[in-house]
């Protein structure tokens, strides 16, 4: 018998009782239109292989952060959230790509993800604590916007496994966004949050625009301008 989907889902479980994986609201500002869902899922297999990947760079950033917090204060359950992240992260990672292989994909070895490192150049290196409050803010982004993802495709997607899946991973990638979008507002001494906040979604929707189109968690639907 298949194991669940997702068989240890630390954040999201730590959500199911809260009512957010039902109401969340994003502040992105760039609405993903069905008709993203009915391209890239053309070919279900690219999409899961470029899915695994980006779960498993979603792990390496979990841990990596981990490493970059200014010792010696850093906020509460820190350790505990970020390793629930990556063993999220790892799950989704174990979940997808056996998906993929069940259909006769395979996980390529190189992958590109140009929305993700546009955003990481929005990144100020070597400003201490304001580089921090960038990286965990562009977390937060990718977070949302794959949450924003998976909802969109799971319901327009006509194959019912893929539909479970996405709709199981809608909810734990909003867990992490908020664990991220928290712990930016929580870091000590940060003057303007709300408005770095601001200015990195306006360019968040400007960079997911500016992608080409392709069976890619990040792409842009052929048709918008
Ligand atoms: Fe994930
Ligand atoms: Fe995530």
């Amino acid at each position: 018998m298949d194991r669940p989907f997702i068989q240890v889902d630390l954040v999201s479980r730590r959500f199911e009782n809260t009512g957010m994986a039902e109401g969340a609201d994003l502040p992105l500002r760039y609405q993903t239109p069905d008709v993203w869902a009915a391209q890239v899922l053309r070919d279900p297999a690219a999409l899961l292989n470029d899915h695994a990947h980006l779960e498993k760079k979603a792990a390496a950033n979990a841990l990596e952060l981990l490493n970059r917090w200014p010792e010696p204060n850093p906020p509460e359950y820190w350790v505990e959230k970020m390793t629930a992240i990556a063993r999220d992260e790892v799950e989704h990672l174990a979940v997808v790509s056996r998906l993929l292989a069940r259909r006769g994909g395979r996980l390529t070895k190189y992958h590109r993800n140009p929305y993700a490192q546009a955003l990481r150049e929005l990144v100020r290196r070597g400003t201490g604590v304001s580089e921090l409050l960038d990286r965990l803010m562009v977390s937060a982004l990718i977070e949302a916007r794959s949450c924003e993802r998976f909802e969109v495709l799971s319901r327009n997607c006509g194959d019912a496994e893929l539909a479970k899946l996405y709709s199981e991973l809608w909810a734990s990638e909003n867990g992490h966004y908020r664990i991220f979008i928290d712990l930016a507002r929580q870091l000590p001494e940060m003057r303007d949050v709300e408005g770095r906040w601001s200015e990195l979604l306006d360019a968040e929707a400007a960079i997911i625009t500016a992608q080409s189109p392709g069976p890619r968690m990040h792409s842009c639907p052929a048709n918008v301008g």
